[in-house]
């Protein structure tokens, strides 16, 4: 038995991988392009280890994938690879609708080939889990319910466009072509390993390196924030108790306002790691030009995982957002590794103008 996940060396895939060989044996092949966003690094514990394989690639080349299939035979395919911040997608788009969209349906051909060649409980037990995002769903008013997986999609962004695509491709493989899928939409992780262009490790790794901290517009915008590795639980039990062809969302019953999440992150590195004149972070917030098209809230019903498979989240804000600063401030080696040439014209593309 094996699986193959791609991505495996992004933000929520090395959580993945790492997650799985701690609970299970079982091998993983671990196929990502590493972009900008990818860092072997994270999964730098498993040196050595034989049920890791590494595989520098793209999912875009079928070829490829083919090979990868027919060598390993996994019993089931975990697809995270993705072009993933909505900034960059309002940048440059192409490269989300590549990634996104030709990738996602170059791995569901070679699925489904492979999979159609498959007999007897290997066919049956195959699964193609597709990770996908709240942010297809569109933008909540403040009195809205939460998503369900009934909502229309709604995509705003380039991002959540190619992402909406994406799943729409993997359930008209199913449909059509009876592929065993299971998607999965869920709402904002932070953790461990978090690339710092996203809200929360970008506000830490500024705060450290005494820089503004930006703020889009009014800080009023609401996101629903879920620990990384209770996202990888979902994963992990749709994989084993989900229902061919059904979408789950997964969420952290947690809403908040970004200028509370930074409130939060200040609070956290006045406490475990006061500025040296001893005045707060708090001084370094600074209110910026908002993102173009920002959707304002999102929030995830996430009753029907909690219902069907048993899912609920092991971490509360309270324990998760501690626990994620107590590791940035243990592994400044990685940030710094990670804050190289190509991150500083980021930097300078997306903050400068603004
Ligand atoms: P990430 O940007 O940190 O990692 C993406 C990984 O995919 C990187 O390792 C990158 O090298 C790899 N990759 C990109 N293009 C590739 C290609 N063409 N071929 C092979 N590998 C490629 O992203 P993340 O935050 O870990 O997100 C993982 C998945 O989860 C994405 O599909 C994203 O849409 C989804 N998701 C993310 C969040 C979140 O809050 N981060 C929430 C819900 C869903
Ligand atoms: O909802 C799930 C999605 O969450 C995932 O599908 C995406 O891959 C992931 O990147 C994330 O998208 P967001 O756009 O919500 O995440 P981001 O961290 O970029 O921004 C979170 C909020 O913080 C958003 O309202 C924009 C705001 N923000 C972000 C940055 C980087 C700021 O105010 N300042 C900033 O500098």
């Amino acid at each position: 038995m094996t699986i193959l996940v791609t991505g495996g060396a992004g933000f929520i895939g090395s959580n993945f991988v790492l997650d799985w060989l701690k609970q299970s044996d079982e091998p993983v092949i671990n196929l990502d392009k590493l972009t900008y966003a990818g860092n072997p690094e994270n999964f730098a514990s498993l040196t050595g280890d034989a049920r890791h394989t590494f595989v520098q690639g793209d999912i875009c080349d079928r070829a490829l994938i083919d090979r990868l299939l027919a060598e390993h035979q996994p019993r089931a395919i975990v697809h995270f690879a993705a072009e993933s911040h909505v900034d960059r997608s309002i940048h440059g788009p192409g490269e989300f609708l590549r990634t996104n969209i030709d990738g996602t349906f170059t791995l569901l051909e070679a699925a489904r080939a492979y999979w159609s060649a498959l007999e007897g409980d290997p066919k049956t037990a195959f699964r193609f889990h597709h990770v996908s995002t709240d942010e297809v769903y569109g933008s909540l008013k403040p009195t809205d319910p939460p998503f369900t997986e009934t909502n229309p999609y709604e995509p705003n962004s380039p991002y959540s466009a190619s992402k909406a695509a994406s799943d729409h491709l993997v359930r008209a493989w199913h449909h059509t072509y009876g592929l065993p899928v299971t998607t999965s939409n869920c709402s904002n992780n932070y953790g461990p390993y978090h690339f710092p262009e996203k809200l929360i490790p970008l506000m830490i790794a500024n705060a450290l390196a005494g820089k503004a901290l930006p703020i889009y517009g009014d800080g009023q915008q609401i996101r629903d924030w879920l620990y990384v590795t209770d996202h990888c639980s979902a994963i992990r039990a749709i994989l084993a108790k989900g229902k061919v062809g059904e979408v789950y969302n997964v969420g952290g019953w947690n809403e908040m306002p970004n200028i509370e999440i930074v409130q939060t992150l200040i609070k956290l590195l006045d406490e475990l790691s006061p500025r040296a004149d001893g005045k707060s972070y708090a001084e370094q917030i600074t209110y910026v030009t908002d993102r173009p098209g920002h959707d304002r809230r999102y929030a995830i019903d996430a009753r029907k995982i909690e219902r069907e498979l048993g899912w609920r989240p092991a971490e509360t804000f309270q324990t998760g957002i501690r626990k994620t600063v107590e590791w940035y401030l243990a592994n400044q080696d990685w940030v710094a590794n990670v804050l190289n040439g190509s991150y500083r014209e980021w930097l300078a593309k997306n903050y400068e103008a603004r």
